[in-house]
């Protein structure tokens, strides 16, 4: 077994990571502990902030993201112990009760914080709140929140009509039926979040289910929540107070899929990732990875603090294309970049369709997935909506760009396994925006 060599080298403020693999023998073997889930992340420590009593989370994901969400809440005056995986204590400030803080709100690289905190903080009365991120978040659609928010009767100023900076100027608001255009979790929770606060029913029907966890966590914090599955919509009645909980997150299924086709696509690998959450919103990428042909085995399923866990095993072994579209695309959106790798890989050309929400991400993935994996030798043809991937041709090193993208950096590293020669990711230092331990995890599968 020959390994690969893997190194970060740091520039400032700036990570390039090096990633040089051998012509041939390189195989990932060995167990992986992967990072809390990001989205139960936020909501935990959201949800806490405004509880009663104290909430306890075990297993929080340390990445970025979900400290951009811890600072925003300490400065509406809860308290957030020092961040762990341990343990975080979480002592609520209870419903309604959040502070007007002192200083504009820095939400980072974070939609899940932006657009969850929004509708709490429109439903607060005579306060006043600023928000704000990095270029990344300023450059992504508010809209999608605000108009909902605005039919409640929100009073919110935002840049070009939908940008951050975001001014908001708390309201009593009315409860309504929302019909989403789309399938966001965001958007979703974020009108959630602002009937909680509010009197009467509040409902949110989507076109397509998009991931539960706020959901699940409101009621397990004893929110007045219903679901119809029939019509996919949930309404909460507001009023009702959420009592502090303890939370168990379960690892990030996001951040699993990037060994999950690490373990695929390279020859005599074997990686089992445990403590993956499961959640059937959430398990697109097992669904297209199994399509493929892959070699993904589920071990030990368990249910953990109400959400389903299991440790997944994955074998190395040859996978076919396949098309990617519809109701899926909400329940794998994250796992994109990744998918397009192991497309890459596979026999066939694989279509990948209706993800035009890949344009608004941390950055526009589609385009940055084909202009990056191209300059490696990947055959991709960008559409409107997805990507058109030819498998089959032999990556070489390149030197390419994170675009200050977690997800892209991740997806990136993995390509560079299979490449001959050395890759450089420009920018790497995103990884650490959901998961900070990915190089020397990397480093230690491909000793
Ligand atoms: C998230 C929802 C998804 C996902 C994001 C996290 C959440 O975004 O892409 O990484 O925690 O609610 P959309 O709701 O915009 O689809």
């Amino acid at each position: 077994m020959s390994s690969c060599v893997v190194s970060l080298h740091c520039l400032e403020d700036r990570e390039d990571l090096v990633i040089n693999s051998p012509r041939s023998g390189l195989s990932l073997q060995g167990r992986v502990k992967i990072p809390g889930d990001k989205s139960i992340s936020h909501r935990a420590l959201m949800l806490g902030a405004i509880a009663q009593g104290e909430t306890i989370i075990q297993g929080l994901l340390l990445g970025e993201d979900p400290r951009s969400t811890a600072a925003c809440f300490r400065q509406m005056g809860a308290s957030i112990s020092e961040l762990n995986t341990q343990e975080v204590r979480v002592t609520g400030i209870g419903l309604g009760n959040l502070q007007e803080p002192p200083d504009v709100l820095n939400a980072g690289n974070s939609g899940t914080t932006i657009r969850l905190m929004m509708g709490l903080l429109a439903s607060h009365p005579d306060r006043f709140f600023t928000v704000t991120g990095d270029s990344s978040l300023r450059s992504r659609p508010m809209s999608r929140v605000i108009k909902p928010l605005q039919q409640m009767g929100a009073s919110i100023w935002a840049r070009n009509g939908g940008l951050a900076p975001l001014a908001i100027r708390g309201q009593a608001l009315k409860s309504i039926h929302y019909h989403s255009p789309i399938a966001s979790a965001q958007v979703k929770s974020c009108i959630l979040l602002a009937g909680l606060n509010t009197e009467g029913a509040t409902t949110v029907t989507e076109p397509a289910l998009s991931r539960d966890h706020s959901e699940r966590m409101f009621k397990a914090f004893g929110a007045n929540l219903t679901t119809d599955p029939e019509t996919l919509s949930v309404t909460i009645t507001g009023g009702n107070r959420l009592y502090g909980q303890t939370v168990i997150v379960p690892g990030d299924i996001s951040s699993s899929a990037f060994w999950l086709v690490a373990g695929a696509i390279v020859p005599d690998s074997e990686i089992i990732v445990e403590n993956v959450g499961i959640n059937p919103t959430r398990t697109g990428i097992l669904d297209a990875l199994q399509m493929m042909g892959a070699d993904i085995t589920l071990e030990n399923p368990r249910e953990v603090a109400g959400e389903p866990v299991a440790d997944i095993r994955v074998r190395h072994g040859k996978l076919q294309s396949c098309e990617i579209g519809g109701d899926l695309i909400p329940r794998l959106i994250d796992e994109i970049p990744i998918l397009a790798v192991a497309a890459v890989f596979a026999e066939g050309t694989t279509i990948i369709k209706d993800a035009a929400e890949l344009r608004v991400k941390e950055s526009d993935r589609l385009a940055v997935m084909a202009t990056q994996l191209g300059k490696m030798g990947a055959k991709i043809v960008e559409h409107p909506d997805g990507l058109e991937i030819t498998g089959g041709a032999h990556l070489s090193g390149a030197e390419v760009e994170s675009c200050h993208d977690h997800r892209i950096t991740m997806s990136l590293a993995i390509a560079a396994l299979n490449a001959t020669g050395t890759t450089t990711i420009h920018g790497a230092e995103a990884a650490a925006i959901s998961y900070p331990d990915f190089v020397s995890t990397l480093q230690s599968l491909a000793q």
